[in-house]
């Protein structure tokens, strides 16, 4: 389809659009949507659509805006199945880990590294991920950190610097003098790719005082901040991301009632990555516990080698239903629209007119199959701005 052509996209048995009041939920069934130079350009009764120059027949199945998967660590060599298994035969998760991902990545060609990213990055599409954010954090020198940033620029706009990931081994005995790298040289490479700034503040990682001081470093160097809060115990966290005037608090596993006070009383979304919670047989974050405290919660992968090597949506959503106490609808949101809130976007995460022609469509008749038939393979097709980017259409698109 070029820029110009519309498509009609009719017989949608549910058609989720999250523009319901202040861009809540809302869907509606029997419905029609027209995509017109990669926007949505109508949504309505399917009995009202208008013509097109091509048309679609959904044959009474769901469409959903595509995933925005705001939190996944992509840029990465090697694997890390061994430590996954011995999690599951008894072994702790620890951020010890990250370290034997990092000597893989240094040690990898460009080449290895794109390839890699651009695999995961594919089946994020394919499961219906329309808009995904990527990390850096296994470089952790000034040169590997800037050529990751620089790969994930290649396919991304949401591109995060996290050089305050651990601290590499080589300043074991200066952990100051390694802030001091990240804060300066190494921000000054890094944030010419990069849209964010993270950190990893937790017990082995970095304390408080020194993530608040990365965090102002990179705002100041115009980066948005973001943080891996309280992920392995309690902590500061996300009184830091409150503080730091963060777009997101990732993680939020163990949280204290001041906790869920500050995410309440700020703008700070609360990004919940229950495949971390499976991967290092974790309890899960408490979603219910912070929707009814009125935090904006989203859902994203976290897709890593090591805590939670999972790139699927779906298998989130799924686990946040089962487990998190989350209605199929809060999870749909918390996966497409609150993923967009984590990253400060208003085009994607809802089917509104206006909005990108970033859409899903499912081989099932609505948003409940995701949960209801998990590990199932539902994603039909995915439209990417308006252009058909995975899958296929049950019925070829045909001019009318
Ligand atoms: O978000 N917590 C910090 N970083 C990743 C894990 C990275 C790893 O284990 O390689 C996470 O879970
Ligand atoms: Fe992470």
């Amino acid at each position: 389809m070029g820029d110009s052509d519309s498509t009609l996209i009719t017989g949608i048995g549910e058609l989720v659009t999250n523009d319901g009041d202040d861009g809540g939920y809302a869907a509606r069934t029997d419905a029609a949507l027209v995509i017109s130079a990669g926007r949505v350009a109508w949504t309505g009764p399917a009995s009202r659509a208008p013509a097109a120059d091509a048309m679609v027949d959904a044959g009474g199945r769901a469409v959903l805006p595509g995933f925005a998967d705001s939190h996944a660590h992509l840029i990465f060599a090697g694997e890390r199945s061994a430590e996954f298994a011995a999690r599951m035969a008894g072994r702790p998760y620890h951020a010890g880990g990250i370290l034997v991902t990092v000597a893989a990545t240094r040690a990898a060609p460009d080449a290895v590294l794109r390839a890699n990213l651009r695999r995961l990055a594919a089946e994020m599409l394919g499961q219906g991920t329309t808009t995904f954010e990527c990390k850096s954090g296994y470089g952790l020198t000034v040169a590997d950190e800037a050529r990751g940033l620089a790969l994930a620029a290649e396919i991304t706009t949401e591109v995060t610097y996290l050089g305050a990931h651990v601290v590499p081994p080589e300043f074991a005995a200066d952990p100051g003098g390694y802030l001091d790298l990240v804060r300066g040289p190494m921000l000054a490479a890094c944030a010419p790719h990069a849209r964010w700034i993270d950190v990893f503040c937790e017990d082995g990682a970095f304390g408080a005082g020194e993530a608040a001081a990365v965090l102002a470093a990179g705002t100041a160097a115009g980066l948005g901040a973001r943080v891996h809060a309280n992920q392995l115990g309690p902590g500061p966290g996300v009184q830091v991301a409150a503080q730091a005037g963060a777009a997101s608090a990732d993680h939020c596993t163990f949280l204290t009632d001041a906790d869920v006070d500050a995410l309440a009383c700020t703008p700070v979304v609360a990004t919940l990555l229950p495949g971390a919670e499976f991967g290092c047989r974790q309890p899960f974050p408490d979603a219910r516990r912070l929707l009814d405290a009125g935090v904006t919660v989203a859902l994203a992968t976290d897709c890593n080698p090591g805590s939670s090597f999972t790139s699927s949506m779906p298998f989130c959503v799924a686990l946040a239903v089962r487990e998190m106490g989350m209605t199929t609808e809060e999870a749909v949101w918390a996966a497409t629209a609150g993923g967009a809130r984590a990253l400060r976007r208003d085009d994607i995460g809802h089917l509104g007119v206006g909005a990108r022609a970033d859409l899903i469509l499912l081989d099932a008749p609505s948003h409940v199959y995701l949960a209801y038939r998990p590990g199932v393979p539902l994603i039909a097709a995915v439209w990417q701005a308006g252009n058909l980017a995975a899958g296929s259409t049950p019925y070829a698109p045909s001019a009318r």
